[in-house]
């Protein structure tokens, strides 16, 4: 039994939500009878700890099969080129199918060698981790870092399918499913009431990760996330409000040296972002202290200590150091996100004082 989310212009594949790993792997298994392809293989190297049968039963009707250590240091031109040097290796022709399995650093890796191999080869992606599910294999961004810059390589190139199998987080550390609740929050922010609703109302069951409360969770996200993308393909103007936590969010992430995960970082861009759409939007107070008692509830942290204030700016201005502004992405009011709203170094330097500024509590 699954689900199948309807296809859509601009999201032209289908998103099916399976209800457990044994689903999936007939799926793929399908997926070989239906396309009379090669399949090639390539998943996270973690996964052989918890679904070493499953692997070895995809493994066996795919060509050749390759494990990548998903690490956001990995994320580089190196491990493009791994994956590359297995399917030439490997003999893998136009007609070949890519099996993705994997969290959203995998995700982004192979999209990108799938999308530029031999001028594009087909894919499919099976994400493995919260934010993956909700987020990152949607929406057709694939890439990788660059130096100290996140994402700065990358196209759009879609799928051939998604299969999303929420079983799969079951085993995710706690950190891990806690960066993916910081995504999900930006999503109950951005979107109208109704997420947040959800989410409060079933908060008990989703960190417990119950079966049904997380698998529509995790449909409703998808749904969020393929609407706005569906707008806006090409990132050139609504897409940006995806981006709502995020500045300050990136710009966590690389001053922590990527100890703070993603979606962590985003949790904590969320409250500046809040903050300034207090000062900036007029946004009614009672919403920050709302999403920060959820933080409480769900153990997500809400302080963070910058440990250098330069460079920490630096990387959120990127290469607009002559313009005093720095846009936002801000809300007037719930689910009224505003994109490039101008903010000024000081005034963000002052919110991040008063919203997360203080001890850091990652390990
Ligand atoms: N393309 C996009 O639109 C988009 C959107 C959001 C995030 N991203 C990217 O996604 C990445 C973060 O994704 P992530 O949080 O999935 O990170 P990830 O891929 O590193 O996975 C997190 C950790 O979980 C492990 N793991 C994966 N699946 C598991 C499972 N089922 N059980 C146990 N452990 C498992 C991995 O080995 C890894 O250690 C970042 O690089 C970010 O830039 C991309
Ligand atoms: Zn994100």
């Amino acid at each position: 039994m699954y689900k199948k989310i309807e296809q859509d212009i601009n999201v032209p594949y289908p998103i099916y939500l399976v209800n457990n790993i044994y689903e999936t792997v007939k799926r793929i298994e399908n997926i070989k009878v239906k396309h009379r392809a090669d399949l090639f293989l390539i998943y996270d190297k973690n996964l052989s700890v918890y679904y070493d049968k499953y692997i070895n039963n995809i493994r066996s009707f795919c060509k050749s099969s390759l494990y990548i250590e998903c690490k956001e240091c990995n994320k580089n031109r190196e491990t493009v080129d791994e994956i590359y040097k297995f399917l030439v290796d490997n003999n893998a022709k136009r007609n070949g199918i890519v099996i993705c399995i994997g969290g959203g650093i995998l995700g982004d890796l192979v999209g990108f060698v799938s999308g530029t191999y031999m001028r594009g080869i087909r894919y499919i992606n099976i994400p493995t981790t919260m934010i993956s599910q909700v987020d990152s294999s949607i929406g057709g961004k694939v890439g990788y870092n660059f130096n100290n810059l996140k994402n700065y390589i990358g196209m759009f190139y879609n799928p051939l399918e998604v299969i999303v199998c929420p079983e799969f987080l079951k085993t995710l550390k706690r950190k891990e499913i806690l960066s993916g609740f910081g995504e999900i929050i930006k999503y109950c922010i951005i979107d109208r009431d109704e997420l947040l609703i959800y989410f409060e109302k079933n908060i008990e069951s989703i960190v417990n990760l119950e079966k049904d409360e997380i698998v529509l969770l995790v449909q409703k996200c998808i749904l969020i996330k393929r609407d706005i993308v569906s707008k806006d393909f090409k990132d050139t103007g609504l897409r940006n409000v995806l981006n709502f936590g995020h500045t300050v969010g990136h710009a966590i992430e690389i001053d922590s040296n990527y100890k703070v995960s993603h979606g962590q970082s985003v949790s904590l861009g969320i409250l500046v972002a809040l903050k300034l759409s207090e000062t900036l939007m007029s946004l009614d107070k009672t919403l920050y202290n709302k999403i920060k008692d959820i933080y409480t509830y769900i153990g997500i942290d809400k302080y963070y200590k910058i440990n250098n204030k330069d460079n920490f700016i630096k990387s959120i201005r990127g290469d607009k150091k002559n313009d005093s502004n720095i846009r936002f992405v801000l809300i007037s009011t719930l689910g009224k996100p505003v994109i490039a709203v101008k903010v000024k170094e000081e005034q963000l330097l002052k919110v991040i004082k008063e919203s997360i500024e203080g001890e850091k509590i990652y390990e």
